[in-house]
């Protein structure tokens, strides 16, 4: 995971997973306040890097359909959707 801290306070983090080849961007955010300044774009070029230095030569990301927010953001710093469709289930319950 990385950080961003202000005056002590975590303020923005990310994290990051490879598996050696595509690199996995996860639970990216900014507090509300300090949003909009550059953090979230720092924190993804911080990720890009360590995964970088990890050998992945592709990073990928999921964002739920409804956060237009963060599409806007992603699309802004250099991310394009991919045709794939993300299979899940549920293994409790
Ligand atoms: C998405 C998020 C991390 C962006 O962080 P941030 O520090 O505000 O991002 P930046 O300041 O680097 O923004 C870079 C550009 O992205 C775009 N952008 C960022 N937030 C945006 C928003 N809410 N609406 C529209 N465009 C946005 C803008 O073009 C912005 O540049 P500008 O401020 O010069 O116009 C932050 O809004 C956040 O924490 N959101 C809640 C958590 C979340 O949804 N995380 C993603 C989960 S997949």
């Amino acid at each position: 995971m990385l950080g961003i801290k202000k005056d002590g306070e975590l303020i923005g983090t990310v994290m990051a997973g490879s598996d050696g080849h595509r690199g996995w961007v996860y639970y990216l955010t900014v507090s509300t306040a300090h949003q909009r300044v550059g953090l979230g774009s720092e924190l993804m070029r911080a990720a890009e890097e360590w995964l970088r230095e990890k050998g992945a030569v592709k990073v990928q990301l999921m964002v739920r359909s409804e956060n237009e927010p963060a599409m806007i953001f992603y699309e802004r710093v250099g991310y394009e959707p991919s045709d794939v469709n993300v299979l899940s289930r549920w293994l409790s319950g």
